[in-house]
Formats: structure tokens, C-alpha cells, sequence
């Protein structure tokens, strides 16, 4: 289920990612507006995943080109069936790590990535990449989730698990936060981008319920790995536990989780 690092496995995942996609969709949104992408532009969008930000944009700006790559064939596959179904013709995707990209150099006007980098393999490699294939003066916008406790889904996962199962079965949140205080800015400026500023945003998850966040958690199986290292006794004790740590996001308007993520802008 898992891969070596204990990270999710994107290709099994790819059919119930989606599950998550209207509640990261502000953070898409922001991206976009940071990209600031125009027509006639060629855009690439790296470890797009089932396509997003780079279906939305397509939709919206059909007379800009875009170029959607990902790691993952499961993802990609995905990805191509929702273009297809939209029937938008100005994107299309490819499986392709980011740490080698198979473009010439200097050949897209801008480039966007929504919480790729800091799962990379080797994130370094990826921005190097990234710069290389940007032409001068082109525009990356990157969305980076940053500190553990400020992405209250993994570090809920986090806290809940640490005590219960064997480390080996945990998720490796290592990665996760590896982009914060001030890392990928110095990366940025490290593979040669220029102009490089960086935000923490915020934005929020909104549920019914705990009930309904549960479910989209069991559902999407993003978590699978660590419910699967649990005795059966224990399932009921560990939802409890989520529960208690979500109780103090419950309001009037149901369950409204905050989750924070840094949102950076360079130039080549
Ligand atoms: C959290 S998902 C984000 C997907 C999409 N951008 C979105 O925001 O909905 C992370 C994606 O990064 C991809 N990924 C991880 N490592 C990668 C790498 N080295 N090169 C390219 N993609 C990678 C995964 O396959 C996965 O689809």
C-alpha cells in the first residue's frame, strides 16, 4: 500500500484522490492567481496528480497551452480521462518525474505545482528541472504545505499514530514539512530563481460533520496504511481519537478544519 519512504502510494490512490479536491481547491485558486497566466502562453503544471491546477486553468483560459506531468501513471491516467470528459483539447498530460524532465531548455512561459515539491524525491533536482525549462524571465508559482501543525489532517494522522502502531507503519511526515522555515525559498535561490517571495496562506476544510470527515478519510484511503497496521479492537479507540482532536474545529456551521501551506512566487 505504501512506498519505501511511507509515503501514500499516488497510483493506488489516484481513483479516491478526488475526494479531497473541493476542499484543497482554494489553494488552487490562489496558484492560479499567482501564475497569472496569458494567452497564447505555454504553461506547465508539475506532479499535477488527477490535474489540477492545470484542468481548471485549462477551462477557463482555452487559449493557453498547458503541459501537465506527474510521477505517477495512476495519476495521469486519471487526469486524462477527466480532460477528456471535459472536453477541453488545450492540456494534455504525461508521466514524468520531476527530477527529469524531458522538455528542451528554456521552453514554457510559466509554471505551476500545487503541493508537489516537497514530496519529491529529490526536490533540489526538481527545481533545478524547473528553472531549466522556464524561459528567461518566466513566472513559477509553487504551493508548499509548511509546519506539521499547521496541516491539521496530517498532523491529527500524526498524533494519533505515533503511540499506536510500530514506526515503521507510520506516515513519514519528514517530507511533508521539509519546504518550511525558509527551505524552498533557498532552494529557489539556490537553482537560480530570482524575485522569489513566499506567504503562508490559510484556508479551511469543511465538513457536515466529524462523521463525514471520517468517512472521506476511510474513503479516500489516504490513511490506509496506518488503519491497516491497527488490531480491529483498536479502530473504534482510534476514531475516538481523531475525534477528540478534531472537537475543538467543530462550530455552527459544522466541522471547519484550518490548514495552512506556503505559497511561492520566482522568477528566472
Ligand atoms: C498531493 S498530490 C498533488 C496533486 C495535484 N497537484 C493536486 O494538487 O491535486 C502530489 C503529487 O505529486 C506527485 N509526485 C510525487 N513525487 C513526484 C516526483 N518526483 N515527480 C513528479 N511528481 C511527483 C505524486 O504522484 C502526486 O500525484
Amino acid at each position: 500500500m505504501s512506498t519505501d519512504d511511507n509515503q501514500p502510494d499516488w497510483d493506488t490512490l489516484a481513483e479516491k484522490f478526488d475526494l479531497w479536491a473541493p476542499h484543497i481547491a482554494p489553494v488552487g485558486e490562489a496558484l492560479l492567481a499567482a501564475l497569472d497566466a496569458q494567452p497564447g502562453e505555454h504553461i506547465l503544471d508539475l506532479a499535477s496528480g488527477t490535474g489540477e491546477p492545470a484542468l481548471t486553468l485549462a477551462q477557463r483560459q482555452p487559449r493557453v497551452t498547458i503541459t501537465g506531468t506527474d510521477a505517477a501513471d495512476g495519476m495521469v491516467r486519471v487526469a486524462e480521462r477527466k480532460a477528456r470528459e471535459l472536453g477541453v483539447d488545450n492540456l494534455q498530460f504525461q508521466t514524468m518525474a520531476a527530477e527529469s524532465l524531458l522538455f528542451p531548455d528554456d521552453h514554457f512561459d510559466r509554471l505551476s505545482c500545487r503541493f508537489g515539491v516537497m514530496l519529491f524525491d529529490d526536490p533540489e533536482a526538481g527545481l533545478q528541472q524547473m528553472h531549466r525549462v522556464l524561459k528567461p524571465g518566466g513566472r513559477c508559482a509553487l504551493a508548499v504545505w509548511d509546519t506539521l501543525e499547521g496541516m491539521s489532517g496530517v498532523y491529527w494522522t500524526h498524533q494519533v499514530f505515533k503511540d499506536r502502531i510500530p514506526e515503521s507503519e507510520q506516515f513519514a511526515v519528514e517530507k511533508i514539512v521539509s519546504m518550511s522555515e525558509g527551505v524552498l525559498e533557498a532552494l529557489l535561490e539556490k537553482v537560480g530563481f530570482s524575485a522569489v517571495e513566499t506567504q503562508l496562506n490559510r484556508f479551511e476544510y469543511h465538513f457536515p460533520d466529524f462523521d463525514a470527515y471520517w468517512q472521506n478519510c476511510v474513503d479516500s484511503a489516504i490513511m490506509q496504511q496506518q488503519l491497516d497496521a491497527l488490531q480491529p479492537e483498536q479502530f473504534d479507540e482510534v476514531k475516538s481519537a481523531f475525534a477528540a482532536l478534531a472537537q475543538p474545529y467543530q462550530t455552527d456551521d459544522g466541522l471547519v478544519i484550518p490548514h495552512e501551506y506556503r505559497l511561492a512566487v520566482a522568477i528566472k
